[in-house]
């Protein structure tokens, strides 16, 4: 454990509540978000997914906050601390899953930058199997490569200068950029010829998809609750133990899920307008989605080059402000327990991290076997252990913890703990087995396939 300077802080609580939703809207909310409504039935999934949210998502926030801000340490050293025997090692589970995760969301967020010049350059293309083939030439290569080192360098700039003048800084400026352009972009789309359409396909629930579909649409909507609320990371371990003082942790919570629900809903305000003007169905492409039909979309609309640019540079920069969280879990990691100092931990990580993304940046397959692991089994595990472990057997000094800068709470507290040993617990249980069998069908299928050509 480090014993050396004092542990940096968050300097105000706008700055923690922005930096975490600077964490939390990302790529998960504006491209993984549409297409999971378009592949899951559209309303029906929104519904469900917003139902996850509340009952899931808040309750496993709050046992991250709680346990980041009792021990201020990193996840290695916050599990050693509260946990008893093998639990004490769960903290590593985060930090793997994080080294991971960035790898190849870097070179995503390589993509909205490549698909941001494209459009200065008003280079998208409206027919739907070239643009296809487009994006199968700049997703992988030298130039996705390149792209990818371009974002890692921004990012190890951001987390090199610490969590006051770093990050704090960065997410005051990128935050209420995402959000005044969003709403643009969402006020302009609405003039288009396809919006009604849209609307009635997004916002009115067909209820016979959920009875008929619930075996595929429950489990996809818990996971895009956890995932795009950036837990099951140790993200949110990590920055609450950058909290100082007693604040209301159960309120700063609810107002960091109110504003990565509304970015994720104005996103499909802007998307489906769009793909419903240009004729695209928007389930078909599949996780594509942002990448191919979308841009051929721009490239079928009058100013598309315009409106697509300004739309992939706020995803980059979303992209940004979610991977400063990630590098920030490990690089925490670094500071406390291996006492380098931030530069030097920042470098030698973000360098890592670069060389581990090289392959996803190489190959889509190697990019899809990184993905699948990380996110569907590594996250799901690390959430699920540190869920169980605190609401089970530390759950007085869990609601002891949230009491500091609420009060007592009384029976809420209980229900709190209730809430996520069971409810929680077997969403994840749940979610665990499917992704380990959908994995194996991956290594078994496509993967074994790749490996033989
Ligand atoms: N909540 C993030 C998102 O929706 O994109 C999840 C995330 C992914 C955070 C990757 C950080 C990251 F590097």
């Amino acid at each position: 454990m480090s014993s050396g300077g004092q542990r940096e802080q968050w300097a105000t609580r706008i700055g923690f509540i922005f930096a975490a939703v600077g964490s939390a809207v990302g790529l998960g909310n504006i491209w993984r978000f549409p297409f999971q409504v378009g592949q899951e039935g559209g309303a029906a999934f929104l519904v469900i997914y917003l139902l996850f949210i509340v009952l899931i998502g808040f309750p496993a926030m709050l046992i991250e906050f709680v346990v980041g801000r009792h021990t201020e340490r990193n996840p290695v050293g916050a599990l050693q601390e509260i946990g008893a025997g093998a639990w004490r090692y769960v903290g590593w589970i985060f930090i793997a899953t994080g080294f991971v995760i960035l790898s190849y969301y870097s070179v995503v967020a390589g993509w909205t930058i490549r698909y941001t010049l494209l459009g200065l350059q008003d280079d998208y293309i409206a027919d739907a199997a070239e643009a296809e083939a487009q994006f199968v030439t700049l997703a992988s290569g030298l130039d996705a490569i390149f792209l990818h080192a371009i974002f890692m360098v921004a990012v190890i700039a951001i987390v090199a200068y610490g969590i006051e003048r770093g990050i704090e800084l960065a997410v005051k400026v990128m935050i209420p950029a995402i959000i005044v352009i969003m709403l643009g972009l969402a006020v302009y789309v609405a003039t288009l010829e396809g919006a009604s359409e849209a609307y009635s396909y997004y916002l009115s629930p067909e209820w016979g998809v959920i009875a008929a579909e619930w075996q595929s649409i429950l489990p996809a909507a818990a996971g895009q609750a956890f995932f795009t609320l950036s837990l099951g990371m140790g993200v949110m371990i990590t920055y609450a133990s950058y909290l100082g003082e007693d604040r209301n942790l159960a309120e700063d919570s609810a107002i960091i899920i109110g504003f990565d629900t509304a970015i994720a809903f104005v996103t499909g305000l802007i998307v489906f307008p769009v793909l419903f003007t240009a004729g695209v169905a928007p389930g078909d492409p599949g996780a594509g989605a942002i990448f191919v039909s979308l841009a051929a979309a721009f490239g079928d609309l009058t100013f598309g080059w315009l409106i697509g640019a300004i739309f992939f540079a706020t995803v980059a920069i979303a992209a940004l402000s979610s991977a400063i969280s990630l590098m920030e879990v490990v690089v925490s990691y670094a500071i406390d327990e291996l006492d380098l100092d931030r530069v030097t931990a920042t470098l030698a990580i973000g360098g890592a991290i670069f060389l581990l993304g090289i392959p996803s940046a190489y190959d889509l397959v190697l990019l899809d076997l990184f993905d699948l692991f990380a996110d569907q089994i590594l996250l799901v595990l690390g959430g699920l252990l540190l869920a169980i472990l605190v609401s089970w057997s530390l759950s007085t000094l869990a609601i002891e913890e949230l009491e500091r800068g609420i009060g007592d709470l009384g029976s809420l507290g209980t229900a709190w703990i209730w809430a996520v040993r069971i409810p929680v617990v077997l969403v994840l249980v749940v979610a665990l087995v499917l992704g380990i069998l959908d994995y194996y069908e991956f290594l078994s299928g496509d993967f074994a396939a790749w490996l033989e050509e």
